[in-house]
């Protein structure tokens, strides 16, 4: 192969993760303020299964325009090959890892990291944590970026305070779980059985199974709801609110509709927000994944030439962290 193309998982068709096709295509190049960097893991999220699918599960006013074909992918760790003008920060041989131009629909386009190389603004990168291989650091990005502004910022979690977290053993919800624990709040975590053990080690104080008895009764009274499960698929996102007490905050981060009259009468906040590209953020997170105060939970790797089986996989739900991508046979 020659060196200005590079294989890339590309969707040309919407639909099933049968449409996720490997191809070559050419080598972005580092543009002003950015840099080339050799992917050596890329993380897959719920937005790249979005996008592939033409955003069926969303309703149809939320569905953004589609680009086709397209390289999915926002979250990536790798080396830097190349440096852009005016980059001062990063050189040739630096680990990095980050979350790509996201939000993608502001213009920027998407960040295409289930590729061999991308390039990526250096606004949006940080140093690879080194306890981390670049398989974990891959599945930092949008997940813990996301835990850790709704926690900080939207949500502004107390030390003390009781929050209740909704999907608390995917991506997003388990790094919410240890980073509220770390503000020194009291966790309550919601999750299907199979990842009770998962979830306590990572320190929820209480561990409630949605799929069977009266789980709201079990959750009781809690400050703050982060809800990562919402009302995609037809579900009712109020089922929470009468954990909530009268005054609390409600945080989701996915789609999800409640009764604003009862909203407005018990004087409960919505704070849910979109996860900003943030290398800053990030630099703050790595103190704590080189401590092992914060650790990642991998669900499954595949390698890039079997990107539909990652599809797959994400497809059939219940996960417990999250999955990602290698290009390199020497991370696996
Ligand atoms: N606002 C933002 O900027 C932002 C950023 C990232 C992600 N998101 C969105 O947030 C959502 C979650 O993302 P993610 O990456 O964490 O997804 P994920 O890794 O797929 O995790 C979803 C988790 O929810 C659990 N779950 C499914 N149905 C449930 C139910 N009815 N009650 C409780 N738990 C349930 C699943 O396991 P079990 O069913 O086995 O418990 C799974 O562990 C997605 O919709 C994603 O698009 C938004």
């Amino acid at each position: 192969m020659s060196s200005t193309v590079m294989q890339a998982a590309m969707v040309f068709t919407s639909g099933g993760p049968e449409m996720v096709r490997v191809a070559e295509i050419d080598r972005p190049v580092a543009g002003r303020g950015e840099v080339l960097l050799e992917v050596h893991a890329a993380g897959l999220n719920p937005s790249d299964l979005r996008g592939r699918s033409g955003f069926a599960d969303l309703p149809v006013q939320y569905r953004p325009a589609l680009q086709r074909p397209s390289v999915p992918g926002a979250d990536v760790s790798g080396v830097v090959v190349a440096v852009g003008s005016e980059v001062a920060e990063f050189a040739v041989g630096d680990q990095l890892y980050g979350l790509v131009r996201f939000p993608p629909f502001d213009g920027r386009g998407h960040g295409r990291t289930h590729a061999e190389y991308v390039n990526a603004p250096v606004t949006d990168l940080a140093p690879k944590p080194q306890r981390l291989s670049h398989i974990e650091a891959a599945a930092v990005p949008m997940a813990a970026l996301t835990a850790w502004q709704q926690i900080h910022r939207q949500g502004a979690v107390e030390p003390g305070e009781r929050v209740l977290i909704v999907g608390a053993a995917g991506g997003v919800g388990h790094f919410a779980v240890q980073l509220a624990r770390l503000r020194g709040a009291r966790v309550v975590a919601v999750a299907s059985s199979r990842h009770e053990k998962f979830l306590t080690e990572l320190g929820a104080e209480t561990f409630v199974d949605y799929t069977t008895g009266d789980p709201i009764a079990a959750v009781g009274a809690v400050d703050v709801v982060i809800d990562c499960v919402g009302s995609i698929g037809g579900l009712d996102a109020g089922r929470w609110l009468p954990a909530l007490v009268d005054g609390g905050r409600l945080v989701p981060i996915t789609l999800a509709f409640y009764p604003p009259e009862e909203l407005a009468r018990r004087n409960i906040a919505t704070v849910g927000h979109q996860v900003q590209s943030s290398g800053a953020d990030l630099r703050q997170l790595n103190e704590l994944f080189d401590t092992g105060a914060l650790t990642v939970g991998i669900d499954s790797v595949y390698p890039l030439q079997e990107a539909y089986r990652a599809h797959q996989r994400a497809e059939q739900g219940h996960l417990q962290g999250k999955i990602v991508l290698t290009m390199r046979a020497s991370e696996r």
